[in-house]
């Protein structure tokens, strides 16, 4: 079951007036969901003490949604709030993400859910960046895109084709016809290489270095930022990668840079392959990540490099939670 919110104001108490506006909310959100009314259970309305001249459940009625159950209630008077106000919820067992419609007075009350927002979030690898962007994107309920797992499917593909990640032609010849794309099942990211579902077979250790060195090269991130800018262009959606804040989405409002000592992602990155049933010495997997930082940061095309209006956020010392409720308040801040 989804919750599609929206409320619209009304310049006076009067009857016409509430019918209409009401009417008005309900086919917006309809027609921006692309609701059936079969698909909607129920319709549930509040209005502030300031109108009293109509129902608006009654208006719902009166505009055809004679399926759904409607109800009204009263909101208790609440100094300061936003006059002659109506607010709706919508609920529907359509599973798709719901858009809210927030209309006349109202369009500024929840700018939190209805604007398009992007999230660049930056990093070295170990930071941390891939959770809390699943994370952050579960709370704000937008999409999370891992732009990392496109340069592995890189990285994979050259394997696969038996070409060397730092043959600048034999990469350009295959990046040409690569064919990469990125599902969602549940909100939950599926990395394709040429058709085939690679999300698992990109995670093993010796593609994570390869993915660095076939990032250096000017046709792969011309053709990943491409896709990327693409699914970035229409949808509220966090960006983890190395060059999201400086390159890719250059105007992003918010922008962070998650970093760590080496020595504490290097443990982290330990434990989460565990997790994975890979097992890898300490040793091993910090020079690993000592070697990925500078190739990232060396590079000559798109650096890893902290964009100058992106928080910077060490979190050697803070837990996930801790990073994420940082970053969650200053996209509230700045909303
Ligand atoms: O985040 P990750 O470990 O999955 O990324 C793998 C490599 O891909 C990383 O070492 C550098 C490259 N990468 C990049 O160059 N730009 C990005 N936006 C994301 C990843």
């Amino acid at each position: 079951m989804k919750a599609i919110r929206g409320a619209t104001t009304v310049d006076f108490d009067s009857g016409e007036q509430i019918r209409e506006r009401v009417k008005e909310l309900l086919l917006e959100i309809t027609k921006q969901n692309a609701l059936k009314q079969d698909e909607i259970v129920c319709i549930i309305f509040s209005n502030t003490t300031d109108l009293h001249s109509f129902y608006p459940a009654k208006a719902a009625r009166e505009a055809g949604f004679v399926v759904p159950a409607l109800f009204s209630a009263l909101e208790p008077e609440i100094n300061g709030a936003l006059e002659k106000c109506i607010r709706v919820m919508v609920l529907t067992d359509k599973e798709e993400k719901p858009v809210h419609v927030y209309l006349h007075g109202a369009k500024n009350l929840r700018k939190d859910i209805t604007q398009k927002i992007n999230i660049a979030l930056d990093g070295p690898a170990g930071s941390g960046k891939s959770t809390v962007s699943k994370l952050i994107a579960e709370k704000l309920d937008i999409l999370c895109l891992d732009t990392g797992a496109m340069y592995r499917a890189c990285a994979l593909k050259c394997i696969n084709e038996g070409v060397t990640c730092t043959d600048e032609k034999a990469v350009d010849r295959l990046i040409k016809d690569i064919n990469i794309e990125v599902r969602y099942k549940n909100g939950v990211q599926r990395t394709y290489l040429d058709g085939a579902d690679v999300s698992e077979k990109i995670r093993e250790p010796q593609i994570s270095m390869l993915a660095s060195t076939v990032s250096a090269i000017a046709s792969v991130r011309k053709k990943m930022v491409e896709l990327q800018r693409k699914i970035a262009e229409n949808t509220s959606c966090i960006l983890d990668g190395r060059d999201i804040g400086t390159n890719v989405l250059p105007d992003a409002k918010f922008k962070f840079y998650l970093s760590a000592k080496p020595e504490i992602r290097a443990k982290r990155r330990q434990s989460e392959n565990e997790i994975k049933g890979i097992f890898q010495p300490y040793e091993e997997i910090l020079a690993d990540i000592i070697k990925r930082d500078e190739q990232d940061k060396n590079r000559k095309i798109a650096p890893l490099k902290q964009a100058k209006d992106a928080y910077f956020v060490d979190s050697s010392e803070m837990n996930i939670e801790e990073v994420v409720d940082y970053i969650i308040n200053k996209i509230q801040e700045k909303i």
